[in-house]
């Protein structure tokens, strides 16, 4: 299984802020965002993870993220989106990337206390998405599913009366039909390919299931909910739930970047 974050996108939800820095590089807490997806990613197993960018911002990731983990044998690679016209076209930027192989999809700014390793190791085929319940299903994604075998019955966007109360939180695996599929969707009224007719196609072919997540999570595209997410990470010690890796990782870059510090002072 190979690992997609999208890290791109216009974040105009956080504006003034991703007017200077690109969201996902914003800070949660104590470190920038990004880190959390690629944690999720990395605690579950993945080692090969491509992150997708936006051109203003890839100079950035480079610098933080290019050399950081190879030590650990996590390798990081990068794609830029030009343009961002829907979560689905991960899936074609990384088609070569995933050659053939099954890929997680993460949105680079969800935040999941949930680990998703059994997930992972136990796909095999077909489509796997997750659900989380909600109080307010109605704002988000539904999901309507058989409790005893995790098939997918039906989802609808933002449904007036919500068939169930489990919203789609951005986590989501294909195999490797996925960028053929991609590939074939045409974009929505708003002008982006929708990650709901990726979900659809697997659902026609009836091989679509679910997994439901019970731990924190946050999607931390408005002002509230990263502020939000911040307060939820300091209060839950998430530190201990990074993988040590990364955590090793985070050090490492932390002593060498004070090094050079104090080469350009002296
Ligand atoms: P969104 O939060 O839906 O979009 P956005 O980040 O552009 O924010 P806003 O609605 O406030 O303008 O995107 C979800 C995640 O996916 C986020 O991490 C950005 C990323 N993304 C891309 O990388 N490329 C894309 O084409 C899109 C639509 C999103």
């Amino acid at each position: 299984m190979k690992g997609l974050i999208l890290a791109g996108g216009t974040g105009t939800r956080l504006l003034p802020l991703t007017a200077v820095l690109t969201k996902q590089l914003l800070p949660v807490y104590d470190r920038p965002m990004i880190f959390y997806p690629l944690n999720t990613l990395v605690k579950a197993g993945i080692k090969d993870i491509l992150i997708i960018v936006s051109p203003d911002y890839s100079g950035s990731y480079l610098n933080l993220l290019g050399s950081m983990l190879r030590p650990f044998g996590i390798n990081i690679s990068f794609v830029v989106q030009n343009e961002p016209r829907g979560l689905p076209e991960a899936f074609i930027l990384g088609e070569k990337f995933l050659d053939g192989e099954p890929g997680a999809l993460i949105l680079g700014d969800n935040i999941f206390e949930d680990d998703f390793t059994e997930a992972i190791t136990s796909f095999s085929s077909g489509g796997r998405i997750f659900a989380r319940e909600v109080p307010d299903p109605e704002r988000y994604g539904v999901v309507e599913f058989d409790q005893a075998t995790g098939k997918v019955l039906s989802i609808e966007e933002k449904p007036a009366t919500p068939k169930s109360k489990f919203a789609i939180p951005g986590m989501y695996i294909f195999d490797g039909r996925a960028p053929e599929i991609a590939r074939s969707l045409t974009p929505s009224k708003r002008g982006e390919l929708e990650i709901v007719d990726m979900h659809h196609a697997y659902l026609a072919k009836g091989e679509l299931d679910v997994r439901v997540i019970n731990g924190g999570y946050f999607d931390a595209g408005t002002p509230d909910a990263l502020l939000e997410a911040s307060n939820y990470v300091k209060a839950h010690d998430f530190r201990s739930r990074f993988h040590p890796d990364i955590e090793k990782a985070i050090a490492d870059f932390n002593s060498e970047f004070k090094r050079l510090v104090s080469l350009k002072v002296k």
